[in-house]
Protein backbone atom coordinates (compact mmCIF):
# COMPACT_ATOMS: atom_id res chain seq x y z
CA UNK A 1 0.00 0.00 0.00
CA UNK A 2 2.81 2.81 -0.69
CA UNK A 3 0.25 4.88 -2.50
CA UNK A 4 -1.87 4.73 0.29
CA UNK A 5 -3.24 8.06 1.24
CA UNK A 6 -2.96 6.82 5.08
CA UNK A 7 0.27 5.72 5.14
CA UNK A 8 2.45 6.65 7.89
CA UNK A 9 -0.55 8.48 9.66
CA UNK A 10 -2.14 8.27 12.53
CA UNK A 11 -6.29 7.28 13.41
CA UNK A 12 -7.52 8.79 16.42
CA UNK A 13 -10.62 10.32 15.44
CA UNK A 14 -13.36 9.44 13.12
CA UNK A 15 -12.41 13.28 12.05
CA UNK A 16 -9.07 12.34 10.64
CA UNK A 17 -10.71 11.30 7.60
CA UNK A 18 -12.28 12.66 5.44
CA UNK A 19 -15.33 11.48 3.63
CA UNK A 20 -13.61 10.12 0.28
CA UNK A 21 -10.68 8.61 2.73
CA UNK A 22 -13.62 7.32 4.69
CA UNK A 23 -15.12 5.85 2.20
CA UNK A 24 -12.49 4.23 -0.04
CA UNK A 25 -11.63 2.92 3.21
CA UNK A 26 -14.88 1.08 3.48
CA UNK A 27 -14.52 -0.25 -0.19
CA UNK A 28 -10.90 -1.31 0.93
CA UNK A 29 -12.15 -3.25 3.61
CA UNK A 30 -14.78 -5.15 2.01
CA UNK A 31 -12.45 -5.75 -1.16
CA UNK A 32 -10.11 -7.60 1.48
CA UNK A 33 -13.13 -9.44 2.98
CA UNK A 34 -14.29 -10.91 0.11
CA UNK A 35 -10.91 -12.07 -0.70
CA UNK A 36 -9.88 -13.49 2.82
CA UNK A 37 -13.35 -15.34 2.08
CA UNK A 38 -12.25 -16.57 -0.98
CA UNK A 39 -9.30 -18.15 0.60
CA UNK A 40 -6.92 -15.56 -0.65
CA UNK A 41 -4.18 -14.99 1.77
CA UNK A 42 -2.10 -11.81 0.90
CA UNK A 43 0.79 -11.87 3.32
CA UNK A 44 2.17 -7.67 2.51
CA UNK A 45 3.77 -7.07 6.33
CA UNK A 46 5.48 -9.86 6.96
CA UNK A 47 8.00 -9.15 10.03
CA UNK A 48 6.26 -5.90 10.75
CA UNK A 49 5.46 -5.35 14.65
CA UNK A 50 2.13 -4.05 15.98
CA UNK A 51 2.02 -2.84 19.81
CA UNK A 52 -1.24 -3.25 21.51
CA UNK A 53 -0.58 -0.73 24.51
CA UNK A 54 -4.29 -1.34 26.47
CA UNK A 55 -5.37 0.62 29.95
CA UNK A 56 -8.68 -1.22 29.24
CA UNK A 57 -9.98 -4.93 29.38
CA UNK A 58 -11.06 -6.16 25.67
CA UNK A 59 -12.49 -8.79 23.85
CA UNK A 60 -13.34 -7.70 20.49
CA UNK A 61 -10.71 -5.04 20.07
CA UNK A 62 -7.62 -6.92 20.79
CA UNK A 63 -8.10 -10.28 19.36
CA UNK A 64 -9.65 -8.56 16.41
CA UNK A 65 -6.45 -6.03 15.92
CA UNK A 66 -3.86 -9.37 16.82
CA UNK A 67 -5.94 -11.54 13.79
CA UNK A 68 -5.94 -8.72 11.51
CA UNK A 69 -2.15 -8.39 12.04
CA UNK A 70 -1.40 -11.91 11.30
CA UNK A 71 -3.58 -12.20 8.55
CA UNK A 72 -1.39 -9.58 7.12
CA UNK A 73 1.99 -11.37 7.67
CA UNK A 74 2.79 -9.29 10.66
CA UNK A 75 3.09 -10.29 14.91
CA UNK A 76 1.67 -8.34 17.52
CA UNK A 77 2.90 -7.91 21.16
CA UNK A 78 -0.35 -7.10 23.78
CA UNK A 79 0.87 -5.01 26.66
CA UNK A 80 -1.61 -4.98 29.62
CA UNK A 81 -2.33 -2.15 31.81
CA UNK A 82 -1.02 -3.76 34.72
CA UNK A 83 2.68 -3.53 32.62
CA UNK A 84 2.85 -0.68 31.14
CA UNK A 85 1.87 1.84 33.79
CA UNK A 86 1.36 4.44 31.29
CA UNK A 87 0.90 7.89 32.65
CA UNK A 88 1.70 6.65 36.38
CA UNK A 89 5.00 4.53 36.19
CA UNK A 90 6.30 6.44 33.30
CA UNK A 91 5.43 9.46 31.38
CA UNK A 92 3.15 8.88 28.26
CA UNK A 93 6.08 10.69 25.87
CA UNK A 94 8.14 8.32 27.34
CA UNK A 95 6.43 5.61 26.37
CA UNK A 96 6.16 7.12 23.42
CA UNK A 97 9.54 6.95 22.38
CA UNK A 98 10.35 4.36 23.51
CA UNK A 99 7.85 1.98 22.19
CA UNK A 100 8.39 3.26 18.62
CA UNK A 101 11.56 2.31 18.55
CA UNK A 102 10.16 -1.00 18.95
CA UNK A 103 6.84 -1.21 17.02
CA UNK A 104 5.80 -0.08 13.44
CA UNK A 105 2.35 0.65 14.59
CA UNK A 106 0.61 1.13 17.80
CA UNK A 107 -2.75 0.52 18.80
CA UNK A 108 -3.55 2.25 22.54
CA UNK A 109 -6.88 2.12 24.49
CA UNK A 110 -6.73 4.45 26.98
CA UNK A 111 -8.80 6.88 29.94
CA UNK A 112 -8.82 10.08 28.33
CA UNK A 113 -8.47 10.94 24.65
CA UNK A 114 -5.38 13.40 25.45
CA UNK A 115 -3.51 10.19 26.58
CA UNK A 116 -3.84 8.74 22.87
CA UNK A 117 -3.45 12.15 21.51
CA UNK A 118 -0.30 12.61 23.21
CA UNK A 119 1.07 9.02 22.32
CA UNK A 120 0.53 10.09 18.54
CA UNK A 121 2.32 13.44 19.21
CA UNK A 122 5.67 11.41 20.86
CA UNK A 123 5.60 8.45 18.48
CA UNK A 124 7.49 8.33 15.66
CA UNK A 125 5.02 5.41 13.72
CA UNK A 126 1.03 5.59 13.49
CA UNK A 127 -1.54 5.30 16.19
CA UNK A 128 -4.44 3.82 16.33
CA UNK A 129 -6.94 4.43 18.69
CA UNK A 130 -8.14 1.20 19.96
CA UNK A 131 -10.64 3.04 22.19
CA UNK A 132 -10.71 6.22 24.71
CA UNK A 133 -13.29 8.15 26.51
CA UNK A 134 -13.72 10.68 24.23
CA UNK A 135 -14.07 8.37 20.86
CA UNK A 136 -14.19 4.49 19.57
CA UNK A 137 -13.42 5.36 15.83
CA UNK A 138 -12.43 1.78 15.15
CA UNK A 139 -15.49 0.72 16.30
CA UNK A 140 -17.52 3.41 13.46
CA UNK A 141 -15.63 1.62 10.69
CA UNK A 142 -16.59 -1.57 11.40
CA UNK A 143 -20.19 -0.26 12.19
CA UNK A 144 -20.35 1.14 8.67
CA UNK A 145 -18.88 -1.63 7.09
CA UNK A 146 -22.11 -3.66 8.17
CA UNK A 147 -24.70 -1.20 7.42
CA UNK A 148 -23.17 -1.18 4.02
CA UNK A 149 -23.56 -4.64 3.67
CA UNK A 150 -26.77 -5.64 5.37
CA UNK A 151 -28.77 -2.13 4.08
CA UNK A 152 -26.82 -1.14 0.86
CA UNK A 153 -25.16 2.39 0.13
CA UNK A 154 -25.19 4.65 3.15
CA UNK A 155 -26.22 8.08 2.10
CA UNK A 156 -29.34 8.37 2.84
CA UNK A 157 -29.49 6.00 5.41
CA UNK A 158 -31.02 6.48 8.59
CA UNK A 159 -29.72 5.32 12.19
CA UNK A 160 -30.85 5.88 15.69
CA UNK A 161 -28.74 5.29 18.67
CA UNK A 162 -30.73 4.53 22.00
CA UNK A 163 -28.41 5.07 25.06
CA UNK A 164 -25.70 7.40 26.59
CA UNK A 165 -23.95 9.96 24.30
CA UNK A 166 -20.63 7.94 24.70
CA UNK A 167 -17.36 7.19 23.00
CA UNK A 168 -18.81 5.07 20.53
CA UNK A 169 -22.15 6.89 19.90
CA UNK A 170 -19.61 9.91 18.97
CA UNK A 171 -17.87 8.26 16.36
CA UNK A 172 -21.07 6.78 14.70
CA UNK A 173 -22.43 10.02 14.50
CA UNK A 174 -19.10 11.47 12.84
CA UNK A 175 -18.82 8.28 10.55
CA UNK A 176 -22.36 8.70 9.94
CA UNK A 177 -22.96 12.29 9.32
CA UNK A 178 -19.74 12.33 7.41
CA UNK A 179 -21.22 9.77 4.59
CA UNK A 180 -25.02 11.50 4.23
CA UNK A 181 -26.33 9.22 6.98
CA UNK A 182 -28.82 10.83 9.13
CA UNK A 183 -27.77 10.24 12.68
CA UNK A 184 -30.33 9.86 15.71
CA UNK A 185 -29.90 9.99 19.48
CA UNK A 186 -32.23 9.01 21.88
CA UNK A 187 -30.90 9.75 25.14
CA UNK A 188 -32.45 11.22 29.14
CA UNK A 189 -31.20 14.61 29.36
CA UNK A 190 -27.64 15.31 30.60
CA UNK A 191 -26.69 12.19 28.80
CA UNK A 192 -26.26 13.17 25.25
CA UNK A 193 -23.03 13.60 23.88
CA UNK A 194 -20.66 16.43 24.61
CA UNK A 195 -21.00 19.74 23.00
CA UNK A 196 -17.77 20.38 21.67
CA UNK A 197 -18.47 16.75 19.99
CA UNK A 198 -21.77 18.18 19.17
CA UNK A 199 -20.50 21.13 17.21
CA UNK A 200 -17.78 18.51 15.60
CA UNK A 201 -20.43 16.40 13.87
CA UNK A 202 -22.57 19.37 12.71
CA UNK A 203 -19.62 20.26 11.24
CA UNK A 204 -19.11 17.60 9.47
CA UNK A 205 -22.81 16.58 8.47
CA UNK A 206 -22.53 19.87 6.39
CA UNK A 207 -19.83 18.80 5.08
CA UNK A 208 -20.87 15.17 4.25
CA UNK A 209 -24.45 15.69 3.57
CA UNK A 210 -25.93 14.54 7.05
CA UNK A 211 -27.71 15.64 9.80
CA UNK A 212 -28.08 15.05 13.94
CA UNK A 213 -30.98 14.90 15.75
CA UNK A 214 -31.66 14.47 19.54
CA UNK A 215 -34.69 13.69 21.40
CA UNK A 216 -35.12 11.81 24.71
CA UNK A 217 -37.44 9.43 23.33
CA UNK A 218 -36.49 5.95 22.12
CA UNK A 219 -40.09 5.73 20.28
CA UNK A 220 -39.47 8.28 18.18
CA UNK A 221 -35.76 8.03 17.19
CA UNK A 222 -36.88 4.19 16.46
CA UNK A 223 -39.62 5.72 14.00
CA UNK A 224 -38.82 4.72 10.27
CA UNK A 225 -35.36 4.13 10.89
CA UNK A 226 -33.19 1.63 8.53
CA UNK A 227 -30.55 0.85 11.66
CA UNK A 228 -30.92 0.44 15.62
CA UNK A 229 -27.96 0.94 17.73
CA UNK A 230 -27.46 0.16 21.40
CA UNK A 231 -23.98 0.47 23.46
CA UNK A 232 -24.18 -0.24 27.82
CA UNK A 233 -25.48 2.60 29.97
CA UNK A 234 -21.71 2.63 31.62
CA UNK A 235 -18.81 2.75 29.96
CA UNK A 236 -15.58 1.40 31.11
CA UNK A 237 -14.09 3.60 33.66
CA UNK A 238 -17.80 4.99 34.81
CA UNK A 239 -18.41 2.01 37.38
CA UNK A 240 -18.82 4.38 40.22
CA UNK A 241 -21.80 5.94 38.29
CA UNK A 242 -23.65 2.55 37.57
CA UNK A 243 -26.74 2.77 39.93
CA UNK A 244 -27.18 6.18 38.63
CA UNK A 245 -27.24 5.53 34.77
CA UNK A 246 -29.47 2.43 35.60
CA UNK A 247 -32.28 4.90 37.03
CA UNK A 248 -31.57 7.22 34.13
CA UNK A 249 -31.85 4.75 31.24
CA UNK A 250 -34.31 2.74 32.16
CA UNK A 251 -36.51 2.36 29.78
CA UNK A 252 -34.54 2.90 26.96
CA UNK A 253 -33.77 -0.57 25.88
CA UNK A 254 -33.75 -2.42 22.16
CA UNK A 255 -36.81 -4.82 22.29
CA UNK A 256 -38.74 -6.18 19.39
CA UNK A 257 -41.35 -3.92 20.22
CA UNK A 258 -38.96 -1.07 19.04
CA UNK A 259 -37.88 -2.60 16.80
CA UNK A 260 -41.05 -3.18 14.82
CA UNK A 261 -41.11 0.69 14.67
CA UNK A 262 -38.39 0.30 12.19
CA UNK A 263 -38.43 0.28 8.90
CA UNK A 264 -37.41 -3.58 8.31
CA UNK A 265 -34.46 -2.00 10.59
CA UNK A 266 -31.06 -4.02 11.02
CA UNK A 267 -29.64 -3.88 14.83
CA UNK A 268 -26.33 -3.10 16.09
CA UNK A 269 -24.19 -3.40 19.51
CA UNK A 270 -20.60 -3.11 19.31
CA UNK A 271 -20.73 -5.65 22.81
CA UNK A 272 -19.89 -6.12 25.59
CA UNK A 273 -23.79 -6.38 25.92
CA UNK A 274 -26.11 -6.09 28.81
CA UNK A 275 -29.48 -8.35 28.68
CA UNK A 276 -32.26 -7.00 29.86
CA UNK A 277 -30.75 -3.14 30.14
CA UNK A 278 -30.15 -1.70 26.99
CA UNK A 279 -30.99 -4.70 24.47
CA UNK A 280 -32.90 -7.84 25.16
CA UNK A 281 -31.45 -11.23 24.47
CA UNK A 282 -34.15 -12.09 21.77
CA UNK A 283 -33.38 -9.10 19.72
CA UNK A 284 -29.64 -10.08 19.78
CA UNK A 285 -30.31 -13.54 18.29
CA UNK A 286 -33.13 -12.17 15.97
CA UNK A 287 -33.59 -11.94 12.25
CA UNK A 288 -32.72 -8.69 12.23
CA UNK A 289 -29.65 -8.57 14.13
CA UNK A 290 -26.33 -7.88 12.47
CA UNK A 291 -24.35 -7.95 15.72
CA UNK A 292 -22.23 -10.99 15.26
CA UNK A 293 -21.30 -9.86 11.58
CA UNK A 294 -20.48 -6.62 13.20
CA UNK A 295 -18.20 -8.39 15.81
CA UNK A 296 -16.28 -10.24 12.63
CA UNK A 297 -16.00 -6.73 10.84
CA UNK A 298 -13.87 -5.53 13.42
CA UNK A 299 -11.22 -7.92 11.84
CA UNK A 300 -11.92 -6.75 8.33
CA UNK A 301 -12.14 -3.29 8.70
CA UNK A 302 -9.01 -3.35 11.05
CA UNK A 303 -6.86 -5.35 8.36
CA UNK A 304 -7.90 -2.48 5.67
CA UNK A 305 -6.86 0.15 8.29
CA UNK A 306 -3.69 -1.20 9.60
CA UNK A 307 -2.79 -2.15 5.68
CA UNK A 308 -2.88 1.18 4.96
CA UNK A 309 -0.90 2.89 7.35
CA UNK A 310 1.41 0.65 7.46
N1 LIG B 1 -16.63 -3.43 20.93
C1 LIG B 1 -15.46 -3.48 21.57
O1 LIG B 1 -14.60 -2.62 21.43
O2 LIG B 1 -15.29 -4.59 22.36
P1 LIG B 1 -14.09 -4.86 23.36
O3 LIG B 1 -14.19 -3.87 24.47
O4 LIG B 1 -14.27 -6.26 23.80
O5 LIG B 1 -12.80 -4.67 22.61
N1 LIG C 1 -18.85 2.57 25.61
C1 LIG C 1 -18.21 1.32 25.97
C2 LIG C 1 -17.77 0.62 24.74
C3 LIG C 1 -17.12 -0.71 24.95
C4 LIG C 1 -16.65 -1.31 23.67
C5 LIG C 1 -17.05 1.60 26.90
O1 LIG C 1 -16.32 2.57 26.68
O2 LIG C 1 -16.88 0.86 27.85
Amino acid sequence: MAGSPLRGRSFLSVSDLNNRELLDLLQFASDLKRRFQAGIRDRPHEGKVLGLLFQKPSLRTRTSFEVAMAHLGGTSVYLSPAEVGMGQREAVDDVAMVVSRYFDVISARVFEHSIVTELAEHASVPVINALSDGEHPCQALADLLTVQEWRGPLRGQSLAFIGDGNNVAVSLALACVKTGMEFRIAAPEGYWMPEDAVQAIEAEAELGGGSLVQVTDPREAATGVNVLYTDVWTSMGQEAERERRLQAFAGYIIDQELVDLGDEAIVLHCLPAHYGEEITRDVSRGPRSAIWDQAENRMHAQRALLAQVL
